[in-house]
């Protein structure tokens, strides 16, 4: 696997913005707290950088705020969204209980999708259904109802490990995914590998770099006061490189889901966690 090595210009940049490499700066646990599924063979999920008050927030379902999503995506999906047409159906028309038929899904997102010949995102997939399926209007990414359903569909796959197929027809996508995840972008010049490869630990202003990883996705961001998903996560990243982010859904940022989504194999789905 290539890895890029830190330019000077870079290193000059992380000293100026007060980068100071910390071994660690992780909490210590609370007695009762379960931090020790989090980290699998050294991937680290975002939720052992957390202070022990947001981890308590996030386990608990009536403190965490992402839990309206994940309530408001299961409102959603017993209704027809557009009863004018023949077709309508609820996704509960065609699945049933979701607990069961969306149990694992999300932990093997992004997939290959036979029907469109090319990896898709869960976004995509929800999406697909809501257009094909029931003959509605897709839902913008980022919208409310795309972040709820999402949320929904990701919960079912709670403390499952996270599994993405990469080999077969999901390889090219992977292997895409991997050159950028090392390569060099923006006016700062650096790779995400820089940051959550070479930098965990350290600290960017006032946040700690950590593994990067997307077990927890879609989140609720503390930072932004709403749910965000990965693809957006990648677009802040991008902009604090200065570099200009790809669309929402665009097929650069999903095949880079997939390599994120792998490096954090194993590690258990956190949705909705609660980040920074
Ligand atoms: C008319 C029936 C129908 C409706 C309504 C429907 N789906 Fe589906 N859905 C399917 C079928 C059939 C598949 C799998 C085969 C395929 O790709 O067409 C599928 C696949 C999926 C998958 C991928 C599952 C996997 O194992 O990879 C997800 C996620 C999904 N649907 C979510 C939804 C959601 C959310 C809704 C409501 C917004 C919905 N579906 C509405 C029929 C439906
Ligand atoms: C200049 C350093 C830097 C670079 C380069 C960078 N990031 Fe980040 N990233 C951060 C910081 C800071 C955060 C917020 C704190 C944290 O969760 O690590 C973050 C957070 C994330 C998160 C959320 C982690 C979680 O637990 O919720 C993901 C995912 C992510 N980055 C992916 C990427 C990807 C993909 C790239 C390359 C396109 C990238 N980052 C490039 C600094 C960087």
């Amino acid at each position: 696997m290539r890895r890029p090595r830190l330019g000077s210009t870079m290193r000059t940049l992380m000293l100026a913005i007060a980068c100071i490499a910390a071994a660690t700066s992780v909490p210590a646990a609370a007695p009762t707290d379960d931090l020790a599924r989090y980290p699998v063979s050294g991937r680290r999920s975002g939720y052992t950088y957390l202070s022990p008050e947001t981890r308590a927030q996030q386990k608990d379902e009536f403190a965490n705020p992402g839990m309206l999503w994940v309530e408001q995506g299961e409102r959603l999906w017993s209704l027809v969204p557009d009863k004018s047409k023949a077709q309508a159906q609820s996704c509960v028309g065609c699945h049933g209980d979701a607990a069961k038929s969306m149990r694992g899904v999300a932990a093997r997102y992004p997939a290959f999708d036979r029907g469109e010949g090319h990896v898709v995102s869960l976004e995509h997939r929800i999406n697909a259904c809501r257009v094909k399926k029931q003959g509605a209007t897709p839902f913008a990414w980022e919208s409310q109802g795309l972040l709820a359903m999402t949320a929904y569909v990701s919960r079912q796959s709670l403390d499952m490990p996270v599994s993405v197929k990469v080999t077969g027809p999901a390889a090219r996508s992977f292997e895409r995914g991997r050159t950028a995840y090392y390569q060099r972008r923006g006016q700062l010049d650096m790779a995400c590998a820089h940051c959550h490869e070479e930098r965990t630990g350290a600290r960017l202003r006032a946040e700690v770099i950590s593994q990067g990883q997307i077990n927890g996705h879609p989140v609720y961001r503390q930072l932004w006061q709403t749910m965000g998903s990965a693809q957006r996560m990648f677009a802040w990243c991008n902009d604090a490189v200065r570099a200009d982010p790809y669309a929402y859904g665009s097929q650069e940022y999903t095949d880079l889901e997939l390599f994120v989504k792998w490096r954090g194999r194993g590690l258990p789905v956190e949705t909705p966690a609660i980040r920074r």
